[in-house]
């Protein structure tokens, strides 16, 4: 705890100079042209109307007055649009956010029965929506494709629940499920949550260690993947590394029972590895199962999935969401963040091996009645164009993303976006990250024609929804701003005391009322739940992030508090290092660390990758640090640029900065694990380039 109190003691920096301010009520301007101006954080006001109603900063705050102090009433309207088997009682919200008075816990709609898996399908089915698609997959290949109504995949996920129940699967059982983007990997969590299984989706990109190690806390003896995986040209072996996920859970004295694959084109039956008597093909079984499957209804706070996800300590955690404050939160957020009404097209380019894909992908689109794209593939296979002639054949209208996929698709000439129609694109979101400037105003301009809102989404694993976010049309948006809470959010700014900071601003974000979609409890370990997230400021739950609040209560993210570094005693956060690297023309691309520093405690260490057709050269370095330094200080200015071709990311884009801090440190032979990588061979490229 005193360590992380440091950590945060030196976190609080002062407002950075030329910090961006919202300024909602000053000017605002419309789009800019994208040479020479493209860094800066000027608001955007977009004409949009939204379809919820929600048109104004006062429509929004009479709703969001309401959310603060009634949340039991708030919600239960919203809850009502679902099937409840059982209400709830009237006083259904409930939560302890602090220690000194008890177990921490939330409860919304306590009383009430439901399932999720009904809410997304036969409720539709029985408004007569059947026959509409549901779900658009676009295969890896071009050409590759498939879609599916809301009844087409309720039997299918009906057939696969049956199939659950014969192996022994009931109410409450873990069920490990680990497949590439494909339409049975949603359908797959629906048979869980239809049979209130405790779905835990593993992203297709983690190693066998980490599968093994989530089985085996989570207690699932069940695993449902596929024979492989298509990532552009590479194809992931996913049967391969179950199977040695399942070697490995044995090894610590879990047993996984039975591995139930999808055929996969990539890996043919013929090629795939096989333990007869524990893997079962998915063709073989599942659709000779009955396409009936009666529900289970489970109380509002029986718990829908786990989903790990690392901190700053110790192994991953298995955060806990529940059903029914889950399904209010993701269903009442993807229409309003979106502004998504039934039958709209809707991309979220997320993995389900992400909250973003539980939440934007699966289930919030299926509880609207929307029309969900799932693309199997990356945005740039085969080429750059990919994403956009997405959008053009299915008329995508919101388009949900990563800062990391717009930085890498903006490298690329803008000619592979302007070549497809991307006329029905109608709102633009982002998350995940802080999206500098630059980038952000490259997506509302060229992407977005400067005719739609973004939608700059802050939320976690744990809140379950978006939390901070725009609503479209509702207020100017600002570049890199979360801007406003969403309804039943309460957030505040508190120094490294835990005392709550007042008007403009900057603290530690912390969040001090309970939502529908809040974290439950961490698998298995309760004290851990309530020491990671209740200790740190009692009464509030701790978000692990910096944040800034201008004059007009607009929220900016600056970055985790754990990735300051302090130099000479100024606190600088890497992000906004990052971003100033990024808003100089040559640069894709940057990440910074710190490392130790003989005179100034901690130096920064920036790894940048440049734009196609920039080489390195001294030029470039030196008129980057002058960015920075013009930018934020002189004392920010990095003290080494270190050349990358490119930056060691996970699969699902975030940048491995653990990795990064071992090459600034020369410690090259303590870099660890490296294969979870999305291109373990750029670690090399970035070793070699070191001193150049
Ligand atoms: O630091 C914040 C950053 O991502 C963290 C949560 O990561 P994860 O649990 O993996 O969930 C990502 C998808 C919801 C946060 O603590 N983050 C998320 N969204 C934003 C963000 N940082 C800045 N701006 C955002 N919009």
């Amino acid at each position: 705890m005193e360590e992380r109190l440091k950590v945060l003691r030196s976190h609080l920096a002062p407002f950075p100079p030329g910090a961006s301010q919202s300024g909602l009520v000053s000017q605002t301007t419309s789009a800019q042209p994208r040479e020479g101006h493209a860094d800066v954080a000027r608001p955007v006001s977009v004409t949009y109307h939204a379809r919820t109603g929600v048109n104004s900063r006062e429509d929004y705050e009479r709703l969001h007055r309401r959310s603060i102090q009634d949340p039991a009433g708030f919600w239960a309207d919203f809850a009502s649009d679902f099937h409840w088997e059982r209400p709830w009682r009237r006083d259904h919200a409930r939560w302890n956010f602090d220690r000194r008075c008890g177990r921490v816990e939330t409860a919304f709609f306590e009383g009430g029965r439901t399932n999720i898996a009904y809410n997304c399908l036969d409720r539709h089915i029985a408004s007569g929506r059947g026959r509409q698609p549901c779900f658009l997959w676009e295969g890896n290949d071009i050409g590759v494709d498939r879609r599916m109504t809301f009844e087409e995949v309720r039997d299918e996920v009906c057939r696969l629940a049956n199939w659950l129940k014969s192996v022994g699967v009931r109410k409450g059982d873990a069920v490990a499920i680990y497949m590439p983007m494909v339409c049975e990997l949603p359908i797959a969590m629906l048979a869980c949550a239809r049979l209130g299984a405790v779905h835990t989706v593993v992203f297709g990109g983690f190693s066998a260690e980490s599968l093994a190690q989530r089985c085996a806390d989570c207690r699932s003896k069940v695993v449902i993947t596929a024979s492989g995986g298509a990532r552009a040209t590479k194809v992931v072996p996913l049967k391969q590394i179950t199977d040695k996920a399942v070697q490995l859970a044995s090894k610590d004295g879990f047993q996984i029972e039975t591995v139930l694959v999808l055929e996969h084109p990539s890996v043919p039956k013929r090629e795939c590895p096989w333990r007869q008597g524990r893997d079962v093909w998915y063709q073989d079984v599942v659709p000779r199962q009955s396409s009936n499957c009666p529900v289970e209804w489970v109380n509002s706070e029986h718990p829908l999935f786990l989903l790990y996800t690392s901190g700053s300590t110790g192994k991953p955690k298995g955060v806990v969401h529940s059903t029914g404050g889950y399904m209010v939160a993701a269903a009442v957020t993807t229409r309003y963040v979106f502004d998504l009404q039934p039958g709209d097209v809707y991309w979220c380019t997320a993995d389900c091996g992400w909250i973003t894909g539980h939440s934007y992908l699966a289930y919030g689109p299926l509880l609207c009645g929307a029309r969900s794209v799932i693309y199997e593939g990356v945005p740039s296979h085969p080429t750059p164009a990919r994403c956009w002639q997405i959008v053009e054949k299915y008329k995508v209208r919101q388009f949900y993303t990563a800062p990391t996929l717009i930085r890498a698709l903006e490298a690329h000439d803008d000619k592979f976006v302007l070549g497809s129609d991307r006329s029905s694109l109608a709102v633009l979101g982002t998350v995940g990250e802080p999206i500098n400037p630059r980038a952000w105003n490259w997506f509302f301009e060229v992407v977005g024609e400067g005719r739609c809102p973004i939608v700059d989404t802050w939320w976690q694993t744990e809140t379950g929804a978006a939390m901070i976010t725009p609503l479209p049309g509702a207020w100017p948006c600002v570049p890199g701003s979360a801007t406003l809470p969403f309804f039943g959010v309460a957030p505040v700014l508190l120094d490294d005391k835990g005392k709550e900071l007042h008007g403009a601003t900057e603290g530690i974000l912390a969040l001090k009322q309970a939502w529908p979609s809040a974290i439950r409890t961490v698998k298995g370990d309760h004290k851990r739940f309530e020491e990671t997230y209740f200790a740190t400021f009692p009464g509030y739950y701790f978000t692990g992030d910096g944040c800034r609040r201008d004059a007009n209560g607009c929220y900016t993210i600056t970055g985790r508090v754990d990735d300051v570094i302090n130099v000479s005693g100024h606190r600088v956060g890497t992000a906004e290092v990052e971003a100033a690297l990024a808003s100089h023309g040559a640069c894709t691309e940057a990440a910074v660390v710190g490392f130790d520093h003989d005179i100034k405690g901690q130096g920064i260490y920036a790894f940048v990758t440049l734009h196609d057709g920039h080489e390195f050269s001294d030029a470039i370095r030196k008129d980057l640090v002058k960015t920075v330094r013009e930018q934020i200080g002189a004392f920010a200015a990095p003290d080494v640029i270190h050349w990358a071709p490119g930056l060691p990311k996970t699969r699902s884009g975030k940048i491995m900065r653990r990795i990064l801090r071992k090459i600034a440190a020369k410690k090259d032979d303590e870099l660890g694990d490296i294969s979870t990588l999305a291109d373990p061979s750029i670690v090399q490229g970035i070793i070699e380039l070191r001193g150049k």
